[in-house]
């Protein structure tokens, strides 16, 4: 594994009550794992505890090992990520300066500008003078400069128009294949993990509710949370329908949740002991996880799959001998 994160619990400073509680999942080499969740669930929260980037005074437990070379990570508002005076292609340079004492910087900075896409006749303007598309870019080629074997996206398309981040998506998808890297993916829109994204975690007021293949948890959503969320966002980001439904009931406030599932003063499905009784992971079916009480009892493997492998011992008893 490239990452293994492993009941990880974070608190900021001043601020006692937990926002991550107990999170645990990994990423394989060259792996892209999107995470999805609404606002305040605590992604950006992940993202800073893996670059061990959390404010000084946060308390934080449990493991997050990191087996690659270099971690990078590319923000939602690239203007404020970049510094306002200093030219586009010197801010690449400077990311190689810190990491490698390469002996062209130059040209390397130009061949970064060129895997993120920008022209080469960026180099000298400065980020006033470039639209927010192309200051995604220099993020991401600054990303690039350190060769990560990780990059953790966070939410890099949330402040570009629907064409700029459709770009950008693509971009991404080809960063996937050509670079190797593996990826973590926030985002609150699961539209845009798919076809991106090979794994996703849902996440729930500092939990990870669900884990699953991008298309069996999004065609197919096991926790009630996740059907929810599918049902309350427009089929495309940007796209001009109406809200579907939006999910009923107030948002989770961390100061106050349920001693068992956080979702349950929301959830359709509730049944009596949900908000008391504290959950554990399932596993129903092959490759994925869910935290829901509905999920507790299945059968932990496929009955079939299992029946398959169990036919040879059980045909003599069913009267049948090997051959016929
Ligand atoms: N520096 C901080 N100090 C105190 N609390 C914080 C800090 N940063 C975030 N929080 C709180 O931690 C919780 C999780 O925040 P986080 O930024 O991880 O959520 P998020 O899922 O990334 O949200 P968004 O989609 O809005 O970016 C929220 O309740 C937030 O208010
Ligand atoms: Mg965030």
């Amino acid at each position: 594994m490239l990452l293994e994160v492993s009941d990880l619990r974070v608190s900021y400073p001043g601020r006692p009550v937990p926002v991550l509680r107990g999170v645990s999942f990994s990423i394989a080499p060259g792996e892209v794992v999107g995470l999805l969740g609404e606002s305040g669930c605590g992604k950006s929260t992940i993202a800073l505890a893996i670059l061990a980037a959390l404010p000084a005074g946060s308390a934080v437990s449990g493991s997050i090992r990191f087996h690659g070379r270099a971690r990078s990570i590319v923000f939602q508002e690239p203007r404020l990520a970049l510094h306002p005076t200093i030219r586009a292609g010197d801010q690449i340079a400077e990311v190689l300066r810190a990491h490698k004492n390469y002996r062209n910087r130059k040209s390397k900075t130009l061949e970064l500008m060129n895997r993120a896409g920008l022209d080469e006749s960026l180099y000298n303007s400065y980020p006033h003078q470039m639209s927010g598309g192309e200051l995604q870019r220099v993020c991401i080629a600054q990303a690039l400069a350190c060769e990560p074997s990780l990059i953790v996206a966070d939410e890099p398309t949330a402040s570009l128009d629907t064409i700029t981040q459709a770009e950008i998506l693509r971009l991404f998808a080809g960063l996937k294949t050509e670079s190797q890297a593996g990826m973590l993916f926030i985002s609150h829109h699961p539209a845009i993990l798919r076809g991106l994204a090979d794994r996703i975690l849902v996440m729930y007021a500092g939990e990870i509710v669900e884990e699953g293949g991008v298309e069996q948890v999004l065609s197919k959503p096991l926790h009630p949370y996740t059907e929810a969320l599918l049902k309350a966002v427009p089929p495309a980001p940007g796209a001009a329908t109406k809200r579907l439904s939006a999910i009923p009931g107030d948002p989770p406030r961390f100061a106050n949740l349920p001693a068992g599932c956080a979702f349950a003063p929301r959830c359709a499905s509730a049944r009596t002991g949900c908000r008391e009784n504290p959950l554990r992971d399932s596993m129903p079916f092959p490759s994925r996880r869910v935290k829901c009480v509905l999920y507790e009892h299945r059968a932990p493997v496929d009955v079939a799959h299992a029946l398959v492998r169990a036919a040879p011992a059980l045909l003599p008893t069913l009267g049948v001998r090997r051959g016929e």
